[in-house]
């Protein structure tokens, strides 16, 4: 508890690749942070990282898809340490398949994580922000979201159903001073391809323009984006290029993903 700020992070997808080194810079500052995942090992792993690095973490295994288990976890928070200052939604996973290629329960399970866990965590504690007048919401998002590209069909509706929930949440959280941040990422180099097999390889190679980023870096953009709040983030900086000629030209930007992405029968 050494060190404390008092601020109070929740980060989903704590116990691995973006939200594991999110909590980890959260507690090297200091902060109390909520440690939610599936996996209740990897998360005693990083509490121990965390408490180790000078702050506090508490650990809440559990399916972020579940809104029964998200409100019992925030009830638990809410009393344990009060409202917290920051959400980090970095809970995800999904395959990269054509829609005739994903089963119904690989669908639920990509629109489980990230959408539906980020619904159910901003939700649990959005009165409570409210109330307080003051927070951060930070939503770990996908380039898929703004360009798609083949053969990825669930994962890309659930990365637009997540941007859909920033930008309602833009609307409805104006004048609140709860602010909701879109962070986008091109390639992480966290297990997630090793989680999501069959995946990595159907990269389109117009995306392999954009550099690979570990996942350190990628909480040192989230942390960042805690500290200075902006609705869309991106990192590397050439995502942020691709998105401006995406935005020019989305007719020529989606014609590229798709001629140097998947084709059907490979
Ligand atoms: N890696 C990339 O190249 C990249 C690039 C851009 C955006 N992103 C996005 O960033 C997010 C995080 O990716 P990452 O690279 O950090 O992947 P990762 O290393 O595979 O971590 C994913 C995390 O999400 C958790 N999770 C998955 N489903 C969950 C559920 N239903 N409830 C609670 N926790 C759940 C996993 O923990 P448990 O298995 O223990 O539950 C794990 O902690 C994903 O949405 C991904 O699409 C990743």
């Amino acid at each position: 508890m050494s060190g404390s700020t008092g601020q109070v992070a929740v980060v989903t997808g704590a116990s691995s690749g973006i939200g594991a080194a999110s909590a980890r810079l959260l507690g090297a500052s200091g902060w109390t942070v909520v440690l939610i995942a599936r996996r209740a090992d990897r998360l005693a792993h990083v509490a121990r990282d965390v408490e180790g690095a000078g702050g506090r973490a508490l650990v809440e295994p559990l399916d972020a898809a579940e809104a029964d288990a998200v409100d019992a976890m925030a009830a638990r928070v809410l009393d344990a340490v009060g409202v917290p200052d920051v959400i980090v939604n970095s809970a995800g996973a999904g395959v990269w398949r054509w829609m005739e290629d994903t089963s119904h329960g690989e669908l639920a399970s990509m629109l489980g994580a990230p959408f539906l866990a980020a619904w159910n965590v901003t939700h649990a504690f959005m009165p409570a922000l409210l109330a307080r007048g003051r927070g951060v919401i930070v939503h770990v998002g996908s380039p898929a979201s703004l360009a798609p590209w083949p053969g990825a069909t669930g994962y890309t509706t659930s990365r637009w159903a997540l941007r859909g929930l920033h930008e309602a949440l833009r609307q409805d959280l104006a004048g609140t001073g709860v602010r909701t941040c879109h962070v986008l990422f091109g390639e992480v180099s966290s297990e997630y391809f090793d989680a999501n097999p069959d995946t990595h390889e159907h990269i389109p190679r117009v995306g392999r323009i954009i550099p690979t980023i570990t996942p350190e870096r990628a909480a040192r953009v989230v942390v960042r984006t805690i500290g200075r709040p902006r609705t869309q983030v991106f990192d590397p900086p050439m995502l942020a290029v691709v998105q401006l000629a995406n935005r020019l030209s989305p007719g020529l930007v989606a014609l590229l993903a798709r001629r140097t992405g998947r084709q059907r029968g490979r």
